[in-house]
């Protein structure tokens, strides 16, 4: 796909600059057809054994979820869907009991004063549906499900700006009523923008006694998902550190390392602030996965580098490749098979506010806004910065696409932000949890 952008510039720092987007091949199906020409006694000798077998390699070996990975995932479409007949109101139509969070429901809803207008329930009425034949590995989400991962297989730890605070907004939707959310904003405290956001099992779920508790497992103390947001991946004094070991990007106009900060508040964390919560034992944590998320603030107003966003995207290059280092490092000393998966950003779009339904095919941007026409380039360098790596506990989840073809599903603040409960990151809760199955 292309956005217009201009890849002529050239850089000091290596060469960044193309990104081939892999079309991986399909694992053949196993050759059943052979089977018809056996006869009936021979069916009974070779083939039950051998279905036996056949069923083992697709359960255990050939699990039909590697035929689904995220290219292909991402290759789908948004099909129409009606609304049940007994969606009235926003919970409903959305697919949710309730929101465990407190915090902005009605600007995460989209449902400002109540008002749940034809705009918004159609925002609800379309469904993800990747590539028919190529994605039958994957099982229909379950809420069930998924609350059996987070309590017996580890919780999910998400690092990243806003738009990794919605998936956690979103994932309170979707888990509700099992769970409970922290802090309440209702109790009449002021919360920062930055405020540690938890979800715990509902005491009170009518799952919990199909839930087998790991041993240390306190419902109260143990998260079962955490935000922290953390808008850079890493605090400023690391990225200015790292800044300090680079030769200049350019050195007839280089930017000092206490010049690489713009104007724009952001909200940091570092690595080796967040890494311990992550690694953390039970009771306190009981995490398996990592899940990242940026790009949104590598902006113009964020940083003050002196050759804009080619400087700005050679540096994030740099910051990528020393972060993988050092999750790698980290996961060094994991023994409970911790992962980190990387999901790609999510671009923005413009006049989202007048367009009512999904595209069919990503749109290139008419404008330069922001930083979103750097954005896909943004999420490819990530993608190859951890495929170079190869780590085998660390992959990158290209997994944008669907969020790209719905202009309809914004919040009604801005073109960026995801109005939670029309799919699209409900989508990302279902496409992981399948990708777990497999890893
Ligand atoms: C809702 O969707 C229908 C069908 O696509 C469309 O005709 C209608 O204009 C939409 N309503 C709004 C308010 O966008
Ligand atoms: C609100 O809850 C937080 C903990 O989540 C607590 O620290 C704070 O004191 C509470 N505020 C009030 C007014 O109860
Ligand atoms: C659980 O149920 C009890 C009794 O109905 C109630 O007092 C309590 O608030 C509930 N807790 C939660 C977290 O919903």
């Amino acid at each position: 796909m292309q956005t217009g952008r201009n890849d002529s510039f050239t850089s000091p720092w290596k060469s960044y600059f193309t990104f081939p987007r892999s079309d991986r091949g399909y694992l053949p199906l196993y050759p059943l057809k052979q089977a018809r020409r056996f006869k009936v006694k021979t069916l009974l000798f070779f083939l039950v054994p051998l279905s036996l077998l056949l069923l083992y390699l697709r359960t255990y070996v050939f699990s039909p979820g590697s035929l689904c990975d995220p290219h292909v995932y991402s290759a789908g479409e948004w099909v129409f869907s009606p609304l049940p007949d007994t969606a009235q109101d926003v919970f409903s139509i959305s697919g949710f009991e309730g929101c465990a969070s407190s915090r902005e429901v009605e600007w995460h809803l989209r449902v400002e004063g109540g008002q749940l207008g034809e705009y918004r329930r159609n925002a609800s009425r379309w469904v993800w549906q990747p590539p028919k034949n190529k994605c039958r590995g994957m099982k229909p989400f379950a809420k069930e499900d998924l609350l059996k991962e987070l309590v017996e297989r580890g919780g999910w730890l998400f690092i990243g700006d806003s738009v990794s605070g919605e998936h956690f907004f979103s994932l309170s939707c979707t888990l509700y009523p099992h769970v409970i959310a922290t802090p309440n904003y209702n109790n009449g405290t002021t919360y920062d923008r930055g405020y540690p956001q938890n979800l715990y099992l509902n005491p009170n779920s009518s799952l919990l006694p199909s839930l087998n508790l790991p041993v240390g497992f306190d419902i109260a103390k143990t998260p079962l998902a955490t935000w922290r947001r953390v808008d850079l991946l890493f605090s400023r004094d690391d990225l200015i550190g790292l800044h300090k070991t680079l030769p200049p990007f350019d050195p007839t106009n280089a930017t000092p390392s206490s010049g690489i900060f713009g104007t724009q508040r952001s909200w940091d964390l570092s690595p080796s602030e967040y890494l311990p919560i992550f690694m953390a034992p039970l009771p306190e944590a009981h995490y398996r996965i990592l899940i990242v998320s940026t790009a949104g603030h590598w902006s113009e107003t964020t940083f003050g580098f002196r050759n804009g966003l080619p400087e700005i995207f050679a540096f994030f290059n740099e910051a990528t490749r020393a972060w993988v280092k050092l999750i790698a490092s980290a996961l060094k000393s994991d023994t409970e098979g911790r992962r980190v998966l990387v999901r790609s950003y999510t671009l923005g779009h413009e006049n989202c506010q007048n367009i009512n339904m999904p595209y069919t095919e990503i749109h290139p941007y008419q404008q330069k806004w922001y930083n979103w026409n750097w954005l896909d380039r943004f999420n490819d360098a990530f993608e190859m910065v951890i495929k170079n790596f190869a780590h085998p506990q660390i992959r990158f989840l290209s997994i944008d696409r669907p969020a790209q073809l719905r202009p309809d599903a914004h919040t009604t603040s801005d073109c960026l932000h995801i109005t939670v409960g029309t799919g699209v990151i409900e989508g990302w809760t279902s496409y992981i949890m399948h990708y777990l199955s497999n890893f």
